[in-house]
């Protein structure tokens, strides 16, 4: 993709809606990170880490109505929010975009190891790798961030999320995938993802320290450069 199409996409989310915008960037983190672990080469990780910034770009379509509902959705809204991984292919095919693992990404995220997930029911190894490895990532972010009827955040949010994962192993999640996860979680090279853009934690002196690199990949992924 070029560097205007992502940009323009990017911007398209954070106008949406500020908490996407905000779990974007946090999975995108996470997505570098483990991709980086597994030593994979760079040319891929930059499309794979562009796929994650985009991910959810078929909710620009959801109407906020929806979206931003506070109480529970009724079946029918789940099913209009289920849409969005099929609205944001075709707006990537639209766009022109042909590079299958920022389309796999967008096409799969929401597809379960056990063939329970949405909207293909694509199960095990018929997921993308890349799918398979985001969907770990992004059930994390969601069970760590800051949501009204969430009392525990950070560190114990984490510890919590990871037991989540865990149970889910080989079910909701690719096994291997939840445990290099993991293992890069106790290192403490996330941490400091954790806790950005999570308004109510205080942001580590850590965390401050990695901005310059955080602002680096968001330029990178935004502008390719
Ligand atoms: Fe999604």
């Amino acid at each position: 993709m070029s560097p205007e199409q992502v940009q323009q996409l990017v911007q398209e989310i954070e106008r949406k809606d500020l908490s996407t915008a905000a779990h974007t960037w946090r999975v995108v983190l996470y997505t570098r990170a483990m991709l980086e672990e597994f030593g994979v080469e760079h040319g891929v990780i930059d499309l794979v880490t562009q796929a994650a910034a985009l991910h959810d770009i078929g909710k620009v379509v959801i109407p906020d109505a929806i979206l931003q509902k506070p109480g529970k959705l009724s079946d029918e809204e789940y099913e209009i929010i289920k849409l969005h991984p099929v609205a944001g292919y075709a707006r990537m095919l639209k766009m022109g975009v042909s590079e299958e693992p920022i389309l796999n990404l967008v096409r799969y995220h929401h597809e379960r190891w056990d063939g329970l997930g949405y909207p293909f029911q694509a199960k095990g190894e018929e997921i993308p790798i890349g799918a398979r490895v985001f969907a770990v990532i992004d059930a994390f972010d969601a069970m760590t961030s800051v949501r009204p009827y969430r009392s525990e955040l950070g560190d114990r949010a984490a510890e919590r999320a990871l037991l989540e994962l865990q149970a889910g192993m080989g079910t909701r999640y690719w096994s291997e995938g939840v445990e290099a996860f993991t293992d890069l979680f106790h290192t403490g090279r996330l941490d400091y993802i954790l806790h950005y853009f999570n308004d109510e934690v205080p942001v580590p002196a850590f965390a401050a320290a990695r901005r310059e690199e955080f602002d680096a990949i968001k330029r990178r992924v935004t502008r390719g450069d």
